[in-house]
């Protein structure tokens, strides 16, 4: 059978049974500091500014990431070092890829360990030398392969972080093109349905209704190749003071809303005036409450929550639907994410987009039952017109 990464990995470093087993007898030495070496860990990511912005869930969850690497440590020097162990620290350190941990604070934090390891067999095995030296080889081979298995976690998210982009270089070429040809067969469609509906007869009510009908569906092909075409250029930003409330209620009259559906904001009249331009930033308000409504199905709410910051505006857009599920949380701002019948993905990528081309983001936030996205628009003229789809090279 092929060798495994890890088994490879192990065969780098010469990790050897006289390894496993001199971890083994380290850890009935130094099982009882697992409690002490946490407390030391943490305290030294909260000391430093950087390391301590990496505990997203704030210095509340330290309590339980303390119980978690006494755990991790235990595993470390009892073993069994096999595919189920390796598969273990894959995960936890997909957990750190989650959170953005940046990679050099794995190595400060793993020197951490190493010293507080080390000291406690200087100290005990100080009268056997010999005894000393295998403990420590098999301490630095062990604590390498976990920054190994680490690095490893960091660079798989690298390749599909690659190959995402590469996806999406390939759409976008794919989409200017078929997007441009589309253009001219609609408007030849509308031109021809322009000059039938002068033709038609006095009460031909049911041709009428076609044509009709033909109008609204060249009128939603129209709308998709512009969300595509907006989506891999970039349209400039026009940018002039905005009143958000105004531009919230053009919005919403533009979608359509079912009778049992309602619209609500809070806090938007108070807002200061934005930078910024009106005609994308209202697109971002009908993506998301058609979005919402679309979700929700016959009856439910909407609501759009305002707040000012010293530099900042925050809107936070709730509705009552079903909510986001956890598989897509990650790829929801991808183009061609979609988990409705109807549309093809483009509504939230292209909201985040026309966001961040204002200085601002979107991040989804869950409610316990429903969806929300809080917005960030910038004060200051920060805007780039520069965020562009990556593109083949
Ligand atoms: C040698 C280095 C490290 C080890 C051995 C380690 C160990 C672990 C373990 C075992 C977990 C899983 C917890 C669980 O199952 O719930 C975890 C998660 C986590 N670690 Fe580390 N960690 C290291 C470095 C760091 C550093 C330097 C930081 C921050 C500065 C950090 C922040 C976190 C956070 C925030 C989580 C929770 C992630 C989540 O809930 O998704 N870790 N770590």
């Amino acid at each position: 059978m092929a060798e495994t990464l890890f088994e490879e990995l192990k065969r780098y470093v010469g990790f050897s049974p006289e390894d496993a087993q001199a971890l083994r007898s380290l850890h009935s030495v130094v099982r009882e500091h697992f409690a002490r070496i946490a407390e030391v860990f943490y305290a030294r990511i909260l000391e430093h500014d950087g390391a301590r912005k990496a505990l997203e869930g704030g210095e509340s969850q330290v309590g339980h990431l303390k119980g978690t690497l006494q755990i991790w440590m235990d595993q470390l020097l009892r073993g069994p070092w096999d595919e189920a162990y390796f598969e273990l620290r894959c995960r936890i350190g997909r957990m750190h890829v989650r959170i953005a941990l940046p990679q050099h604070y794995m190595f400060g934090a793993m020197n951490v360990l190493r010293q507080e390891f080390n000291a406690l067999i200087d100290s005990y095995y100080r009268d056997r030398p010999e005894e000393l030296d295998r403990v420590r080889r098999a301490l630095s081979k062990i604590l390498d392969l976990e920054l190994a298995i680490m690095l490893h976690t960091y660079r798989e998210d690298l390749l599909a972080q690659q190959a995402r982009n590469e996806r999406l270089s390939t759409f976008g070429q794919l989409v200017g093109s078929i997007g441009h040809e589309l253009r001219n067969p609609l408007g030849v469609i509308e031109t021809s349905l322009f000059i039938l509906k002068g033709r038609l007869p006095s009460g031909d009510e049911r041709t009428a209704k076609h044509l009709d009908r033909i109008g609204e569906q060249v009128a939603i092909a129209n709308r998709i190749v512009t969300d595509l075409l907006d989506m891999i250029r970039d349209k400039p930003l026009k940018r002039e003071p905005v009143r958000l409330s105004e531009v919230w209620h053009s919005a919403i009259t533009t979608v359509f809303l079912p009778a049992q559906v309602s619209v609500r904001e809070q806090g938007l009249s108070l807002l200061p005036e934005v930078q910024g331009d009106p005609n994308q930033l209202r697109q971002v308000f009908i993506n998301l409450v058609e979005n919402a409504v679309q979700a929700m199905g016959e009856a439910g709410w909407v609501e759009l929550k305002a707040t000012a910051q010293p530099d900042a505006v925050e809107l936070a857009i709730e509705d009552s639907g079903p909510g986001v599920g956890e598989a897509i949380r990650q790829r929801l701002f991808e183009p061609l994410m979609t988990t409705k019948a109807r549309g093809i993905g483009l509504g939230l990528p292209l909201v985040k987009r026309i966001l961040e081309r204002h200085g601002g983001s979107i991040t989804y936030a869950p409610l316990s039952a429903g969806a929300r996205f809080l917005l960030r628009l910038p004060l200051g003229p920060q805007g780039s017109s520069h965020a562009t789809l990556p593109t083949a090279r």
